[in-house]
């Protein structure tokens, strides 16, 4: 930082939606930014190779350059925020920023997820900080939550709904009845979902914020491989409406727990919340997270997760904290690098209630036949819904049921599908009670 003039000196790599936000607000909000830092946040170079772009969002031609590599070879920045994208250009970007002795911001999700501990190791080295506010639900101050407002807090859960394609996707299934392939339309046309549209409907954008998340809580990078993932492109519109006549709503969310034994269990799924639950109302585009530390009980966060101008808020956050609260010789604070005594669950010992959905023939001893391979391991069956149907026609059979280990209701599941009178692939799906 520019001490004389108290100007930080900024580096913006990638004019997309959320650069172009940045741009735009650091110019519209620079005054209120000073008066509450005591310091100037100024963009005094800009990397990216739409030059039309760039005049399009006013930036000055002389302070554009091509190449990102021009903003980590100028020795006069003091911080680069990178919001080019990808894991690739995204991670030399990244390292040679810090390498040559510049904060980073970022909002690349994916890049943390999976490279995370390698970036934040070279940060430390060179006592640089590496922030990334925006990297998980958008506007909503997440991040500096967990890592400042809850400090006194050892995490005993998160649950999120952190993507917000899927949750509009969900939300316009429910209100709307449509099938997923038109309410995926819908978002595509509405301009959220993402280019590759498997990142956010495969689970996948959701499984790095969660990995995100799980590092700050519980100080450990989970490898993506370990993560369990579930997207919604499975889900069908009937199973909403089940659902909803059983009192629950069905979000994709990121549920993030540790036991007593400090065992931890991270995982992405369509979920049965029920309707009484704040986050069953969590919907459209919006995203929540509910946080439970072991002091302060439940707290919740709610906003925009994603969109040029909520994301930017948070990039300019990092920004006035990197010129604010950190002087330079300050310690830079690593991210899940702590030896905590904790290990990821497998999800086969994870437990859970679950939502069991079978097509079966109508004809006697089918329930009992169900309920008997239950009940071999154990599963109780808490309800049970089954339209009116002929004798000798295929019907829905919807079950919930009480806690079960994951590896019980699977072996179940598969012996259920061996039943002669059930005639489609079982489709089950958990509930969560946040009790
Ligand atoms: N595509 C994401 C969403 C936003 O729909 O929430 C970026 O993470």
């Amino acid at each position: 930082m520019n001490s004389s003039h108290s100007i930080l000196r900024v580096g913006l790599a990638g004019l997309g939606t959320v650069g172009g936000g940045v741009w735009h607000r650091l110019a519209t909000q620079s005054d209120l930014i000073k008066q509450r830092i005591g310091a100037e946040i100024r963009v005094v170079q800009v990397a990216d190779k739409r030059m039309d772009r760039a005049r399009e969002l006013g930036v000055p031609e002389k302070i554009v350059a091509d190449d990102w590599r021009k903003l980590t070879a100028n020795s006069d920045l003091d911080v680069i925020i990178e919001l080019i994208g990808g894991t690739k250009q995204a991670f030399e970007l990244i390292k040679e920023a810090l390498q040559s002795g510049k904060h980073v911001v970022t909002a690349n999700k994916a890049l943390l997820a999976e490279r995370g501990a390698e970036l934040f190791a070279t940060a430390q080295k060179h006592q640089r900080h590496l922030l990334f506010e925006a990297s998980v639900a958008g506007g909503i101050p997440i991040i500096r939550a967990l890592r400042e407002g809850l400090v006194a807090n050892r995490i005993i859960s998160i649950h999120g709904i952190i993507n917000g394609t899927c949750n509009y996707i969900l939300t316009r299934m429910n209100e709307a009845g449509l099938e997923f392939k038109e309410a995926l339309a819908e978002a595509k046309r509405e301009g959220y979902a993402e280019a590759d549209e498997s990142l956010d409907v495969d689970g996948h954008d959701t499984a790095h914020k969660a990995a995100v998340l799980a590092a700050l809580a519980y100080g450990f990078w989970i490898p993506p491989e370990k993560l369990h993932t579930e997207g919604i492109r499975t889900v069908e519109k009937q199973d909403i409406l089940y659902a909803r006549k059983l009192g629950y709503g069905l979000k994709l969310l990121a549920i993030i727990k540790t036991d007593k034994e400090s065992a931890v269990e991270v995982r992405v799924h369509p979920t049965l919340v029920p309707e009484s639950h704040v986050l069953a109302s969590v919907s459209g585009v919006f995203n929540a997270v509910l946080v439970r530390g072991d002091v302060v009980g439940d707290t919740l966060y709610y906003g925009r997760g994603a969109g040029g101008d909520p994301t930017a808020s948070a990039v300019i956050s990092d920004l006035a904290q990197i010129a604010a609260h950190f002087p330079q010789e300050q310690k830079a604070r690593n991210v899940g690098h702590e030896s905590l005594q904790s290990r990821l669950k497998s999800m086969d010992e994870i437990v859970s209630r679950y939502y069991l959905r079978l097509l079966v023939l109508d004809r006697p001893g089918v329930l009992a036949e169900v309920a008997r391979v239950l009940a071999t391991r154990q599963i109780g069956i808490s309800s049970v819904i089954q339209p009116e149907a002929h004798a000798g026609e295929t019907t829905p059979l919807v079950l919930m049921l009480h806690d079960a280990p994951e590896s019980q209701l699977q072996a179940a599941v598969r012996e259920i599908s061996q039943i002669s009178a059930v005639k489609a692939p079982p489709v089950h799906l958990r509930v969560e009670d946040f009790d």
